[in-house]
């Protein structure tokens, strides 16, 4: 007994130390600060665990962290700015053309961060690395850095699984009940959003195979030349983490490839400026927080919605705090603006009684880690999808951006301020969140250090990774058992034909005779 509880221990330590210091390579090169945010909080944390990480991203953190090494990207920073000024019109975009939109941004950017001199560096270094966690968005060439390495890699996913990274694990995720990410339904659909969800499943898995995919693997071929074809690697994916949770999100299938963290990214509040305490403490009647995300600026909305918004904020007894990055002219009195704001620290606060948001998924978590019902304005790609869920769960409204105006938006922040049951049930939803067997954070460092562990752990592995599609859904034993029921018709057909023949014939006889 004692020997076995020593050999356990040995096991422990070894194991334990195996993982000590490995070195990770953390790709984030996405220039949007939510982005960003999701890249950094793990690899902070990561290296604060005593972990060599290196981290490929376009924006810089205030001081430095002992085990974090940059390869700065900041070179993309710059040209995404015109880029996002687009992101208001993309609400009048077909499915179709914002889906193309998405994956050619996906694509441009990647060949992009091939071509950046520090990237190019790390790729001529003899570099090791025992893991590679990268976010997963529309970057797919980056798969190749596995082979590069020799290392194995986790992909980090910026919301629930889509059919963006479904096909690397082969996740399931059935027309029926899991609605696509850029649809606006909810998980309830009637029989024609079912067949419109599998039209936009099926263009956009047509997108993504047929058109993304091979363009990836051309980048990836040019500037990781002798990697094998990028359809081939992609299922060698360790792991993929979501930025999900059934407290957020509506239950959908995940193979045990997948592993949900959402929530990881939210860190404890920190000290606020003195100035933005003291505007938060001394609000009595409450505060509404209205932030539209670090991609959609507030001030270039257009002229009537400002005005819209504003009447109605002045009208409030609570006091407002809002994100805006110029001065507006007659201001109200109870409104107070600032061109950044943590909004994070400031959502922790006990007087925010409501988030006026666009319904970001990270802005989405938040107000479910700290029980802060919902208006949400979404704009493009997955707000509405977010906000749509939210408003399920009963801590939301959702008020779509071309619906705005004085009296649809008046008529929402009322009802949210005054009726307690949005209120209610985001803190309902706050202790699904917070109770799991361990947090967010430690279930996403537990995985990566199991897959280092395990050299990639591809016992996770579905077995329909060997399957083709049609395979997987079975469309090839529904034509053979399809065409084995025309056989068995049309061998009955001519059975009927001849017995009836026959009866035909003796009838026939039997007039005859008479
Ligand atoms: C597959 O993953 C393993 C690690 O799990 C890695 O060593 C190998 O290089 C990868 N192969 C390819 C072709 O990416």
């Amino acid at each position: 007994m004692k020997v076995h509880l020593f050999a356990n221990l040995f096991v422990l330590i070894f194991a334990c130390k195996n993982v000590e210091s490995s070195k990770i390579l953390g790709v984030f090169p996405m220039a949007a600060h939510s982005h960003y945010t999701l890249g950094f909080t793990l690899m902070k944390e990561l290296a604060e665990r005593g972990h060599e990480v290196t981290f490929i991203t376009p924006y810089r953190h205030k001081e430095d962290i002992e085990n974090l090494k940059l390869v700065s990207v900041e070179e993309v920073v710059e040209g995404v700015t015109e880029q996002k000024k687009q992101l208001y019109n993309m609400h009048e975009w077909s499915f179709y053309y914002q889906a193309k939109f998405i994956l050619n941004i996906g694509i441009d950017f990647t060949r992009k961060i091939f071509n950046i001199k520090s990237v190019k560096d790390l790729l001529r270094s003899k570099e090791k690395f025992d893991v590679i966690i990268m976010e997963n968005f529309i970057n797919d060439a980056f798969i190749g850095l596995g082979n590069h390495f020799k290392a194995p890699v986790i992909l980090i996913a910026p919301g629930p699984t889509t059919y963006l990274c479904n096909y690397f694990v082969s996740n399931p995720s059935p027309s029926s009940y899991v609605p696509n990410i850029a649809s606006r339904f909810s998980s309830d659909m009637t029989l024609i959003e079912r067949m419109k969800n599998l039209y936009y499943d099926i263009l956009g898995e047509y997108l993504i195979h047929l058109y993304a995919i091979p363009k990836h693997n051309e980048i990836m071929q040019e500037y990781l030349p002798g990697t094998p074809n990028l359809r081939e690697i992609m299922s060698n994916v360790s792991l993929i983490l979501t930025s999900s949770h059934v407290s957020i999100n509506t239950p959908a299938p995940t193979v045990p490839a997948v592993k949900e963290i959402g929530g990881y990214h939210v860190s404890k509040p920190e000290k606020l400026p003195n100035d933005l305490q003291e505007f938060l403490d001394n609000a009595k009647e409450g505060i509404v927080l209205f932030s539209l995300g670090s991609n959609l600026q507030s001030s270039d909305l257009p002229e009537h919605m400002k005005n819209a918004i504003l009447k109605t904020l002045s009208k409030l007894k609570q006091k407002v705090l809002w994100k805006f990055e110029v001065d507006i002219p007659n201001k109200p009195k109870n409104v107070k603006i600032m061109n950044w704001l943590p909004q994070n620290s400031v959502l922790a606060h006990p007087n925010i009684k409501l988030f006026i948001s666009h319904g970001g998924l990270l802005s989405v978590i938040e107000s479910v880690h700290y029980g802060v019902p919902i208006l949400g304005i979404p704009v493009f790609w997955d707000q509405e999808f977010n906000i749509r869920s939210a408003e399920n769960n009963g801590f939301a409204i959702n008020l779509p951006f071309k619906e705005l105006n004085e009296r649809t938006f008046s008529t929402a922040v009322n009802d949210l301020l005054n009726n307690p049951e949005y209120t209610k049930n985001v803190k309902s939803r706050q202790k699904i969140l917070h109770d799991q067997p361990l947090t967010p954070m430690d279930t996403a460092v537990y995985w990566i250090e199991y897959v280092i562990r395990h050299n990639g752990a591809h016992h996770l592995k579905s077995p329909s990774l060997k399957l083709k599609w049609y395979q997987i859904n079975m469309l090839d034993i529904a034509i053979i058992l399809t065409l084995f029921t025309i056989l068995l018709f049309v061998i009955f057909y001519f059975i009927i034909k001849h017995i009836i023949s026959m009866f035909g014939d003796t009838t026939a006889v039997k007039a005859k005779k008479n």
